[in-house]
């Protein structure tokens, strides 16, 4: 048996802008999938999530039309049943699996967590399976899965997951991995799904009709990442805050806040944050703050109808426990 876990992931910086090639900065967060694999004797492929959208399934390959679950809640497990097809493809054999899949990041919540559960379930199964792949091998496999259950995808969440540490994104440019800043940060969880198809789309069409406006708010963005890089290199908690905060307000500007999203960011800034921005693509999902008073800005978010997530950035990737 082998258990595997890889971690989540938060923007810092720059998320939507990334879509038309300027910059963007994310790092992983200690709050993880786990994967627990172990071989079977028959050739059934067994899984038994705990968190995730679905009850325990258990299938065999070419077979799939046994599945008799609703298709929205087929999605989860598309990211599970095309890692193990990934995997069994490399070893050309025929065997049966169970996997233990237990998930602490919110689905759609902008925390990446289809991506840590792809590449903890492919790492757990290379594992077991003794094949020999990098953690960018990994990753570059959790990306295709991503891009064939989402029809596109962005390569940073699979890449956070699998390596851990702070990535710089930029489009046509190879990932870089950074080490993970020590700083204090909260997040906050609107219990919303966020539908990052749907406001990408949104900020595209907004994009069509005001180019030089949205163009301009792009180019601020990309100098708040650059700066912000630095500002994360200093650890200067003052700085990363002020920058996050004009972020946010970039992101406010494109639509893609809503009311309870924005509710818990100004909350955890009068409840004592340097600074505090929507992570990922908004419209529900999460925010983060950077705060020194994380008991005060936690409550403050329970207050508020939101569900406070105590983490810590983290250098650690996908790793067997
Ligand atoms: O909410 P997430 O984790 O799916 O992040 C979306 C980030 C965007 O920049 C809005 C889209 C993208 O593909 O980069």
């Amino acid at each position: 048996m082998i258990k595997a876990t890889a971690p989540g992931k938060i923007y810092l910086f720059g998320e939507h802008a990334v879509v038309y090639g300027y910059p963007a900065i994310a790092c992983a967060i200690n709050k993880r999938t786990e994967v627990e694999a172990e071989k079977t004797r028959n050739k059934d492929i067994t899984i038994i999530p705990k968190n995730l959208s679905f009850k325990s399934i258990k299938f065999s390959f070419g077979d799939e039309n046994r599945y008799n679950i609703p298709k929205k809640e087929l999605k989860s497990l598309e990211y599970i049943r095309k890692s193990i097809k990934k995997i069994l493809d490399k070893k050309d054999q025929k065997i049966g699996l169970k996997l233990k899949i237990n998930s602490e990041l919110p689905i759609s919540g902008g925390l990446g967590s289809s991506a840590s559960v792809t590449v903890a379930t492919i790492f757990s199964l290379k594992e077991l399976l003794d094949l020999d792949l990098s953690r960018r091998e990994v990753a570059n496999l959790a990306y295709e899965v991503e891009k064939d259950v989402q029809g596109n995808a962005s390569p940073c969440d699979t890449f956070t997951s699998a390596l851990g540490g702070l990535t710089k994104v930029e489009k046509n440019k190879e990932l870089i991995k950074n080490k993970a800043p020590a700083i204090p940060i909260i997040i906050g969880y609107t219990n919303q799904q966020s539908n990052t198809t749907k406001l990408v789309e949104e900020v595209k069409e907004l994009k069509n009709k005001y180019p030089t406006i949205i163009n301009n708010l792009f180019n601020n963005i990309k100098k708040i990442t650059e700066k912000g890089q630095k500002a994360l290199e200093k650890k200067n908690l003052e700085e990363i805050g002020n920058l996050m905060n004009i972020n946010q307000g970039i992101l406010d500007s494109i639509g893609v806040n809503n009311l309870k999203l924005s509710k818990l960011i100004y909350v955890a800034r009068e409840s004592g944050s340097y600074g505090s921005k929507i992570t990922g693509a908004g419209g529900g999902g999460c925010m983060i703050a950077i705060t020194e008073n994380k008991e005060k800005v936690s409550n403050a978010i329970k207050v508020t109808g939101g569900k406070a997530i105590k983490t810590k950035l983290t250098n650690e990737g996908v790793k067997i426990t």
